[in-house]
């Protein structure tokens, strides 16, 4: 037991959790905080979800900066507070971003040719602008400090190695909808694969590694046709919980993926297995 707590074990190392106010954010930084890690999450929303709330009034040990990742002066200045109020971060997690809700309007989640300019800008934005600066004031700090073991997690998609299966929204055009999952969240899940391999060759000399995990479909209360239509697809016959991925963030940030760097780790129940 002893051999395993040692391998996965984060005593007092500093994590910053990008979008950690959402739904799976919040479970990484509750699940750093069980690894012995002083969690900073950064997120756009104002307001705590519970989970991050209960944290916070349980007097864990968690910082809560709201912020945009995309406004580069803003990030800065947050950057630099968690730096001092915690440590310097060794672990980032770059989790934030958008998605297409079903229930967005209209427009972007409709036909390809009608994708809305500023809907791309934004899902482009959210997710690889954001890890761009947010990998930036990381690295930066870390060199600074003269840290010498890191770890980013660049958080993609199954919708980001393999195209989203329309035929599982068929339902919804069926029932008269022009429903298609669109193409600017793929675009930017699969931006994410190459930004790791870069970054990871660039910060390898400093002792930065840098992986991509890539998860599939969560349970969030989604209409019953579409939870039967992923279902049917996936080989494990389910969504994920929202847990389901903290065995895999906490392997990558901790030694016990020491020798990884570069690649890709897929969570997805085997939906890209076929
Ligand atoms: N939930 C899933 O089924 C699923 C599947 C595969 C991948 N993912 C990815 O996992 C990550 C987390 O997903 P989730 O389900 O927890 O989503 P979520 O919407 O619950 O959480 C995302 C968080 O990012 C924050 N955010 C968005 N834009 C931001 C910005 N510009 N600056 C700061 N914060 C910002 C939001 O406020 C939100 O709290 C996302 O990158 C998502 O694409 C999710």
């Amino acid at each position: 037991m002893a051999y395993a707590e040692d391998l996965f074990n984060l005593k007092d190392r500093v994590a910053v959790v990008t979008g950690g106010n959402g739904a799976l954010g919040s479970e990484y930084a509750e699940a750093f905080i069980k690894s012995g890690a002083k969690v900073a999450v950064f997120d756009i929303k104002k307001e705590n979800c519970p989970k991050i709330k209960k944290l916070m009034d349980d007097g864990k040990p968690l910082a809560y900066y709201s912020v945009d990742i995309t406004k580069k002066d803003l990030l800065q200045k947050a950057y630099e507070d968690a730096a001092s109020e915690l440590g310097t971060p060794t672990i980032l997690v770059n989790n934030a971003g958008l998605d297409s809700h079903p229930s967005a309007p209209a427009a972007q989640n409709g036909p390809f040719e009608d994708y809305p300019e500023e809907v791309w800008d934004a899902m482009i934005d959210s997710h690889l602008k954001g890890m761009l600066f947010m990998s930036q004031f990381f690295i930066k700090k870390f060199r600074e400090a003269g840290e010498k073991r890191g770890s980013i997690i660049n958080i993609s998609s199954t919708y980001g190695l393999v195209t989203p299966d329309q035929s599982v929204y068929e339902f919804r055009r069926k029932n008269g909808e022009q429903y298609f999952k669109p193409v600017g969240y793929s675009v930017a899940k699969s931006g994410v694969l190459n930004f790791t391999r870069w970054l990871a060759e660039y910060a390898a000399p400093f002792g930065i590694r840098v992986n991509t995990l890539a998860p599939g479909g969560v349970y969030a209360g989604q209409d019953k046709e579409f939870i039967r239509e992923y279902e049917k697809r996936t080989p494990l016959g389910r969504m994920a919980e929202r847990t389901d991925y903290n065995g895999a963030v906490i392997f990558l940030a901790s030694d016990a993926s020491s020798y990884m760097t570069g690649s890709l780790m897929v969570v997805d129940g085997g939906w890209t297995a076929r």
